[in-house]
């Protein structure tokens, strides 16, 4: 099982991208655990503040070590990424050298109303996060347009044939993850092994 802290690039309660990590988050149940990272209480991003960083840049920067992979959920503004998930991303790349997201494994997927299911959006997203560090699976691509229906109120993805792809979208990810993280299961097996042949 490995941990996937979530970022959401809209802080609607009712926000379609929330819908499509929690459609994502029950097709992955018993693969990827997913932990949501606030990110609408951070300060926007100031270099003076490292001289005495804010609780929330802290606790993000944690959040983010602590987990085996990252997955961006965004919409598209005007052609690029919301500004919150803009912010998001910058603060745990500093200070210099000192950047959490590197090595890390991510994903990003992303829902809007409009026919081009943020590909825009997600395009900026490929340029920033290599920088950052981040190590970025290339495919399969996830471009969700949201209708009504697409998700039922349990979360479920209600295209069979679009709801098998995100399950190999799982799959991928996991697999991803694998190649850079050792699974949390693995605390569960021994340490030591004595035995007499
Ligand atoms: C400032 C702003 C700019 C937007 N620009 C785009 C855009 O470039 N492309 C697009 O597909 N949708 C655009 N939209 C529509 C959003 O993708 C849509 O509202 C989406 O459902 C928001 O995501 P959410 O439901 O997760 O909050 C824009 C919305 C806002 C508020």
């Amino acid at each position: 099982m490995y941990r996937v802290a979530v970022f959401i690039g809209s802080t609607r309660p009712t926000s379609s991208n929330l819908k499509l990590a929690k459609a994502l988050e029950k097709l992955a149940a018993g693969k990827l655990e997913f932990d949501y990272v606030q990110i609408d209480n951070l300060p926007f991003y100031d270099d003076a503040l490292w001289n005495d960083p804010p609780a929330e840049v802290i606790r993000l920067k944690r959040e983010i070590s602590d987990a085996d992979a990252v997955l961006f959920v965004t919409p598209e503004y005007n052609r690029s990424i919301p500004g919150i998930l803009k912010n998001a991303i910058d603060w745990p790349s500093r200070p210099f050298g000192e950047s959490v997201w590197t090595d890390k494994p991510g994903a990003i997927a992303g829902a809007t109303g409009g026919v081009s299911g943020t590909a825009a959006a997600q395009m900026h997203l490929r340029s920033i996060l290599p920088v950052v560090g981040v190590a970025l699976m290339g495919r399969p691509e996830v471009y969700f347009q949201s209708r009504p229906g697409a998700i039922d109120d349990a979360f479920n993805i209600t295209d069979e044939k679009l709801r098998s792809n995100l399950l190999i979208w799982v799959d991928q990810f996991s697999k991803w993850i694998g190649r850079f993280a050792e699974p949390r299961a693995a605390e569960s097996t021994p340490v030591m092994i004595a035995g007499a042949a």
